[in-house]
């Protein structure tokens, strides 16, 4: 099966050294940096822009997964791609289908790496379709909007549904889990086909980051 990925979320460090943060995680082991995008209409959170983005952009030479949590995210493709985001995803609920594949495809026109996902109570019908035209397929273990829930066993079956795809058709696509994450739920996920886990809280409000990004191998 495919490498295990290790991608901190930035949203539960803390924002008052932000690029010290992510060097810490990279430090520790990290192999992507997680970054949550919210506009406070998607999701009732608000977070950070491409403007930050591109600021600590350069602290790290690890990829940067964005997770675009706004409506209507084919607005902003062109800015979060400027900020140096490697793998931008986008939530199906987001957009018109034609606006979502346009904008993956405009993704990888510019040499990025499209990525779909959707939300805990969305069908995996309506994602299929895009499944051909991405990287990575983002399975959402929590509602989005905040670090900190409680892991949604649930949604392991659209998991193992990605996986089965993806074992099918396109080996080399990524299966991403995202919420709730810890050692126990990691090998949950990692069982039911996952290969990228995404952490905030179990990373960021841990004592040792290296040992906790150890600990989700
Ligand atoms: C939630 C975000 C997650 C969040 C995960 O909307 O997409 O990336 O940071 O946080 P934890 O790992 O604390 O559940
Ligand atoms: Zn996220």
């Amino acid at each position: 099966m495919s490498q295990v990925i290790i991608a901190p979320s930035i949203l539960s460090s803390n924002f008052s050294k932000l690029g010290e943060e992510i060097k810490a995680v990279e430090k520790a082991g990290a192999d992507w940096i997680h970054v949550d995008v919210m506009d406070g209409m998607f999701v009732d959170n608000i977070t950070i822009g491409p403007g930050v983005i591109k600021s600590v952009r350069e602290v790290s030479s690890l990829p940067f997964d964005v997770h675009l949590m706004i409506e209507k995210p084919e607005r902003y493709v062109d800015a979060f791609l400027d900020a140096g985001a490697d793998y931008l995803t986008l939530h199906v609920e987001a957009s018109s289908g034609d606006a979502i594949e346009a904008a993956l495809r405009k993704i990888r026109a510019r040499g990025a790496k499209p990525g779909i996902t959707l939300r805990p109570q969305t069908s995996l019908e309506r994602v299929e379709k895009f499944f051909p035209l991405v990287d990575l397929v983002l399975i959402m273990t929590v509602s989005p909007g905040w670090g900190g829930q409680a892991f949604m066993q649930d949604q392991l079956e659209k998991v193992r549904a990605v996986r089965t795809w993806a074992n099918a058709n396109k080996p080399m696509m990524h299966v991403e889990v995202d919420g709730g994450i810890n050692a126990e739920t990691a090998k949950l996920a990692r069982t039911a086909g996952a290969n990228v886990f995404v952490a905030g809280n179990y990373i960021y409000r841990s004592k040792d980051y290296a040992s906790a990004i150890a600990s989700l191998r």
